[in-house]
């Protein structure tokens, strides 16, 4: 085991230790399950948390892409198991990271109402501190096809911090003069308000490929400059296609840990880290 920011008293036995599946000084990524590699994680070692985990929505429904008909399904990882077996799995992961949290700590969690109530329950249960809920609004949105709802157009990313006493991170004034993006509802030198309109990634963002539910580049750019600083160890126990990574690498001086359970994933992930250049210029 050689992972350099997972330093560890918790592994039982060095036969045990899964080994990153890559590795640099900044970045360690995990191919297996994120509860196995955060149960080796000591408490309080993280500044920042992203999860987008899974949204229990592949259930056979449909929807639609360029103009087609296409099944909603994202893959396994994306069926629900029931309710209460969703809520048991959402309760285990969000406690193990409370644990590992520093208690300036913070943790952002993205959703749709498939799943965010759950989480957001769960959050206030383990006593978290909410700060913010944000809409990020999608302007591109399909249409919806059955024309018996609202089209669905926006996802919710809750932000919570572990401590309520602590001083967390939040980059103020570079949130109130930067854009970060096309971003039409942010007006310059104006305070960063809570709903954000950004558009799902661009074609030119999956030229390495593409996961189900890859999030935009310069979504995951407001995250991380609103709240880590340089030197910040950031988790992301459902990596997908790997944005976080890649945004933490464009940005730099943070360091980066992302837990990935299917291999295809990880290999995306790893090809987009090796062409940071190629996608630095889309920010
Ligand atoms: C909603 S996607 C994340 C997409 C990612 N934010 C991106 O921009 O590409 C959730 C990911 O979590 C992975 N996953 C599901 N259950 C997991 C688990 N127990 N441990 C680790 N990864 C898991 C899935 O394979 C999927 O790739």
């Amino acid at each position: 085991m050689t992972a350099n920011l997972i330093d560890t008293g918790r592994r039982l036995s060095e036969e045990k230790s899964p080994e990153p599946a890559y590795e640099t000084a900044e970045t360690s990524l995990y191919n297996a399950d994120c509860l196995e590699i955060m149960n080796m994680i000591p408490d309080n070692r993280i500044d920042m948390i992203f999860a987008d985990p899974p949204y229990n929505l592949s259930n056979g429904g449909i929807s639609c892409q360029a103009g087609k008909m296409v099944s909603v399904n994202k893959g396994k990882w994306d069926r629900s198991e029931g309710f209460d077996n969703d809520m048991e799995f959402h309760e285990k992961w969000i406690s193990e990271c409370r644990r590992i949290l520093k208690p300036e700590g913070t943790i952002w969690i993205s959703g749709t109402n498939h799943s965010i109530y759950q989480c957001g329950f769960l959050l206030q249960k383990l006593r978290f501190h909410i700060l913010n809920d944000i809409a990020w609004f999608k302007p591109n949105a399909a249409p919806n096809l059955a024309c018996t709802t609202f089209a669905h157009s926006h996802e919710t990313l809750l932000w919570a911090r572990k401590d309520k006493k602590a001083r967390h991170i939040f980059n103020y004034e570079k949130m109130k003069t930067g854009a970060f993006g096309e971003d039409k509802m942010k007006m310059p030198d104006k305070q960063m308000r809570s709903v954000w309109s950004i558009p799902t990634p661009a074609p030119n963002e999956k030229i390495f490929g593409k996961h189900p539910t890859q999030k935009p580049l310069s979504l995951l750019t407001r995250i991380l400059l609103s709240s880590t600083n340089e030197g910040s160890l950031i988790l992301d126990p459902f990596n997908g296609g790997g944005t976080t990574g890649v945004v933490a690498k464009i940005i730099g001086k943070r360091k980066f840990i992302g837990i990935e359970i299917e291999k295809e994933y990880i290999d995306l992930t790893i090809k987009r880290l090796n062409h940071i250049n190629d996608l630095s210029g889309m920010l």
